[in-house]
């Protein structure tokens, strides 16, 4: 047997898990969330919801990968001491929702490079219409949004073919800190706006008026999207890493490293929102980045090198989140069915080209083509997020809180008993059993309403 894979460094490790947490949660949910809970009040919250729900729940996902070494359907199966080949549906349940989501996460991230390549060329600032008419031209557009979706497509799979350390990891080692050296550059430049100052103020100064239970609420469901977690990513990838990684530590340090990108973010938004009395436009999702920041980047001198450099952000943070998404289908496919990486790139890429395909035209020229009042791109956006990954998640907190044998979960926790901690290793192990699955059905419920 050859030997496993494993990531090569620790910062290979981190850099690859926080690329997989770090996408378009921090950077364009996470401002409107914060806008609508009154700022540092919402701030709190989420840290809160982060420590109690998000770290615990993300070491249940990396005790799970880690003990089984294998893809996450055979994680579950074999991970609670005997064969339990029905969970392993539950297994599968997060691979197929890792692949869905992977479909119109692939056309978001064409549509982020396709505004960095439009910023580069200047047809995005050449005047000829508002920038919600270009968002409209750009995102249902026909040949554009397909060419950069399957352009995204052959990206994301070339990385994948070139393995878990040789494409994973040292991508990620390369993008991830460019990625915070963009985010601290714009933190410049946005604090160095004109009347910048009441920007940070609102930010970082909480109204405790604006949170309601549906705050908190919206804050849980944040922690636990923005973490990624219940696709069996951190499954897949915790079987990357070696038996004396600290899970712990590494769960705390990317899930701080997640945080501290979605705080920069809102050091970056707020203050050019103030600085351009831009206050009344939308802060939340494709009006944020598509018309709210580019009225930003317009108004500065060097519009093009902002304009692309923030798109390029972006695609970074887009781009490795659908790298981890389809390495849970890849790791499956070779794990399951014992294919070579190769034949199982090209099976899920050769399956993803014509879904994304469509999916990247439904809003537009396909946007007559509905199913249950919804076109392709909402539909599984939908499916995955109010009901699919929902279960996946419970599914995963029952499994390894209820159903792996707890000296499986600690041993992990613990590197076999050479860590020190074990009340708080206790404490997590309580949470996962006791407190995730409520907080889940409760994020699940506030989805539904
Ligand atoms: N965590 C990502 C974000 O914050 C979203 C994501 C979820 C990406 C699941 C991949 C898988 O945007």
């Amino acid at each position: 047997m050859s030997a496993p894979v494993e990531f090569k460094s620790r910062l290979g490790l981190i850099a690859a898990t926080v690329g997989s947490a770090v996408g378009l949660g921090n950077i364009w949910r996470f401002p409107a969330e914060a806008q609508s809970g009154g700022g540092a009040s919402f701030l709190l919250i989420y840290i809160g919801c982060v420590l109690v729900l998000g770290i615990p729940v993300a070491l249940a996902e990396m005790a799970l990968g880690r003990q089984a070494k294998t893809d996450s359907v055979g994680a579950f199966v074999d991970g609670a001491g005997r064969r339990r080949p029905a969970w392993g549906a539950m297994g599968a349940l997060g691979v197929l929702t890792a692949f869905l989501v992977s479909v119109f996460y692939l056309v978001v991230t064409g549509w982020t490079f396709e505004y960095m390549v439009e910023s580069v060329t200047g047809g995005l600032y050449d005047g000829s219409g508002t920038f919600t008419d270009k968002m409209h031209q750009y995102v249902q557009g026909s040949t554009g949004p397909l060419v950069y979706t399957l352009l995204m497509v052959v990206l994301n799979f070339s990385v994948l073919l070139a393995g878990v350390t040789k494409g994973i990891e040292r991508l990620s080692a390369w993008l991830m800190p460019l990625l915070f050296v963009l985010l601290l550059v714009f933190c410049v430049v946005s604090l160095s706006l004109p009347g910048a100052w009441d920007g940070v103020v609102f930010f970082l100064s909480p109204d405790f008026s604006r949170v309601t239970a549906t705050t908190v609420v919206s804050a849980l469901g944040q922690a636990f999207f923005s973490l990624s977690l219940g696709f069996g990513i951190l499954v897949t990838y915790a079987g990357y890493f070696p038996a004396r990684t600290s899970l712990l530590r590494t769960a705390t340090t990317v899930s701080l490293l997640d945080l501290l990108v979605a705080v920069l973010m809102g050091i970056i938004v707020f203050p050019a929102v103030a600085a351009f009395s831009l206050q009344d436009h939308s802060l939340a999702g494709t009006a944020l980045v598509f018309v709210t920041l580019p009225e930003v980047f317009a108004s500065l001198p060097a519009t093009a090198v902002w304009s692309a450099l923030f798109f390029l952000l972006l695609s970074i943070a887009a781009l490795t989140s659908t790298i981890s998404l389809t390495e849970v289908v890849i790791k499956c496919l070779i794990d399951r069915l014992h294919m070579s990486r190769r034949r199982a790139c090209l099976l899920a890429g050769g399956l993803l080209l014509p879904l994304c395909a469509v999916c990247s035209m439904s809003m537009g020229p396909l946007s007559g083509y509905k199913v249950a009042g919804l076109n392709m791109f909402d539909l599984l956006d939908q499916v995955t997020a109010n009901f699919m990954l929902p279960i996946s998640a419970l599914g995963l907190c029952i499994y390894v809180g209820w159903v792996m044998p707890r000296t499986t979960f600690m041993n992990q926790l613990t590197n076999h008993g050479t860590l020190k901690g074990r009340p708080l290793f206790r404490a997590v192990a309580m949470t996962v059993r006791w407190v995730a699955p409520p907080l889940i059905l409760l994020i699940w419920i506030n989805t539904l309403l």
